[in-house]
């Protein structure tokens, strides 16, 4: 019997957005991003190894895992076992504190938890880096979860080259990321689909060759904490985003050909929303949204703001039947127990 390990991650929020993949076995990304950790969720995640289990056993929320997921865990592990030279197999037990389908990407939480417990369980000791790789090959995003507060996933161009690193940490900057959920149905169309089909998008390479100046104009803006050009280059790169999403062609995807001609994550209450936070700023109050592969946006503000955006949050949001999760920066995925 291993050592039991526990550990735990936050999910990650990209105000650059990471679409399109230059190598989907691996999960290197076509683009470099920038993220911040999300303090008012997380995964926690314990795993043992055993020569006495004759199967890797995968436990979400208090139940089996689906089938789907138990595999990609077992893929994980695989990894891990490799890197580790052992063969025992695993009891994952993973618990998310967060609703799956809330807007949150539970995945990047999961595979930085469980990359930090299963190698800890098996007495690897690998650095942030070497984590944040592991992670990566799990769930692209799931890098970002392993360094703390305000993160870059450096594409590189190979697997040694492809991990996230931290660029200021969570104290750095008292913003408050308000999280605002319209529907908490699992999506109807994948990241991992929109990253495949990203190419099919006849500005994608307009995207990719303006990114780089994007990149730099938001991490200037973040170190700067200049919250104005901040929250304007995120708003455009979340659109710009959306903008392949939309015009990608979705009859070239297998599980999507039919009646689909994009991606279209945005429902009528994304864009009311959107519409909204330009009146608000319009208005005197330096809100901004960025959006994920889903309806869901999430609000960006200074701490010193968030007393008033709940203030109009709470006029608004009744009517359109959505409730509110509040983040704060946060730290990167830690070992909450081991023995
Ligand atoms: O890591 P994935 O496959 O869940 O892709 C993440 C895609 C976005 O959330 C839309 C953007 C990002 O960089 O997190």
């Amino acid at each position: 019997m291993s050592k039991t390990v526990t550990a735990a991650a936050h999910p990650n929020l990209a105000v650059v957005k990471y679409w399109g993949k230059a190598d989907p076995r691996l999960n290197i990304p076509a683009n470099s991003s920038l993220s911040v950790n999300l303090g008012s969720a997380h995964t926690t995640t314990t795993v043992c190894f055993s020569s006495d289990f004759d199967q890797d056993v995968v436990r979400l929320n208090g139940a089996a895992a689906d089938d789907r997921t138990a595999a990609r865990v077992t893929r994980h592990l695989d990894r891990v076992r490799r890197l580790a030279g052992r063969t025992e197999r695993a009891l994952v037990e993973s618990v998310n504190d967060f609703p799956a389908a809330a807007g949150i990407a539970s995945s990047a939480s999961a595979f930085a938890a469980l990359s930090l417990a299963a190698s800890r369980a098996l007495d690897l000791h690998l650095s942030e880096r070497e984590l944040s790789i592991l992670a990566r090959q799990g769930s692209g995003s799931a890098c970002r979860s392993i360094p703390g507060g305000f993160v870059r996933w450096e594409a590189g161009q190979d697997d040694a080259s492809s991990y996230a690193y931290q660029v200021a940490p969570p104290e750095h900057w008292d913003l408050r990321i308000t999280t605002v959920i319209f529907s908490e149905q699992p999506k109807e169309i994948s990241s991992s689909d929109g990253h495949a089909l990203a190419q099919t998008s006849p500005f994608y390479a307009a995207r990719l060759a303006g990114l780089p100046h994007t990149l730099e104009v938001v991490q200037d803006a973040l170190l700067a904490r200049d919250f104005a050009r901040f929250g304007l280059a995120l708003e455009r790169e979340a659109v710009s985003m959306h903008a392949i999403a939309m015009t990608a062609d979705a009859s070239a995807g297998e599980p999507l050909s039919g009646p689909l001609s994009g991606l279209y994550y945005w429902q009528a209450s994304t864009m009311q929303l959107i519409q909204q936070v330009q009146g608000w700023r319009r208005g005197g109050l330096p809100v901004y949204f960025t959006i994920d592969a889903g309806p869901n946006v999430h609000l960006f503000c200074e701490g010193a703001q968030q007393v008033a955006l709940e203030a109009e949050l709470a006029r608004l949001l009744p009517a359109m039947q959505a409730r509110t999760i509040v983040s704060a920066p946060a730290r990167g995925a830690w070992v909450v127990s081991e023995g």
